[in-house]
């Protein structure tokens, strides 16, 4: 097994082995690299839906998305699809997954199965790099914040984002819940600290005025989206990508409209955040 940083700031590519057959002590290898990393990327993998699953089960229990069409008898496989005629896709904007739940999930696994002939990249961002970087006016600023997040306008009714992704995503009358987290996150297992707020599903600054909120907000997204924190996944069909969602932002690109993308993902649950 090879496992070579993918950039300075997040992810490993992970090559030379078959997530299927993965011994305990490679799996310790393997859980190692992803505490230090957020993200790996296994490259050449020949999954059906059980072993997805049972690659899955090995690092906890899963938490199964509400929101996403399931696909077909797997209920613990949410479907990550754009078809040619559809102009909108799933995750096309930098957010971390599931930040508005009580207990936000550990991460997803991704597996790939349908690449554009090009484009659809993801782009993943570090946040313990990035809250690193943050200078110390700014880190002493934010250090007791909270931010309160929700996915009303992602997920609910009335949302218009989810009217042009059309019937892709289900359970409208699911949507609405909030929860409060810590905007610098202790990582509850490797301890890094990181930033801990998304534009796709942070809604505000708990106790502090709107525009302040707002534009402190922006501040920090604008300090997050810098080339230097990212690394871009180029898809190939058969790649598994999984991602810590407290420790990384990703963001799916929208640039091959015409073709069919299909992905499977599965959620793990994660741990209250402190
Ligand atoms: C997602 O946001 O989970 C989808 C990522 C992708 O399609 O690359």
């Amino acid at each position: 097994m090879q496992i070579t940083k993918a950039s300075d700031a997040v992810g490993a590519i992970v090559e030379d082995i078959d997530v299927k057959s993965l011994s305990d002590g490679q799996f310790a290898e393997v859980r190692n690299a992803f505490q230090k990393h957020g993200a790996l990327f296994f490259k050449n993998q020949n999954l059906t839906p059980e072993d997805h699953i049972a690659f899955a089960e090995r690092w906890g229990n899963i938490d199964f998305n509400r929101f996403f069409k399931q696909r077909e008898g797997y209920p613990a496989i949410a479907e990550v699809l754009k078809e040619p005629d559809q102009q909108l896709n799933i995750g096309g904007g930098w957010h971390t997954d599931h930040s508005y739940d009580e207990i936000p999930a550990m991460g997803s696994i991704l597996y790939a199965l349908e690449i554009p002939p090009s484009g659809g990249d993801t782009l993943f961002a570090g946040m313990a790099a990035a809250y690193e970087a943050l200078d110390d006016d700014m880190k002493e600023r934010i250090k007791d914040l909270k931010a309160r997040h929700g996915n009303a306008h992602i997920f609910g009714e009335e949302s218009e984002y989810r009217k042009a992704v059309g019937d892709r995503y289900t359970n409208a009358d699911q949507a609405g819940q909030t929860a409060v987290h810590p905007i610098v996150l202790t990582h509850p297992e490797s301890g890094a600290k990181g930033l801990y707020v998304n534009p796709g599903f942070t809604l505000e600054i708990v106790d502090m005025e709107p525009e302040e909120s707002k534009a402190l907000l922006q501040e920090l997204y604008a300090h997050i989206m810098q080339d230097r924190f990212h690394h871009r996944h180029k898809w190939s069909e058969g790649d598994l990508a999984m991602w810590d969602n407290r420790a990384t932002w990703h963001y799916a690109l929208n640039d091959y409209q015409g073709h069919r993308r299909y992905l499977n993902r599965i959620t793990i649950e994660g741990v209250a955040l402190g």
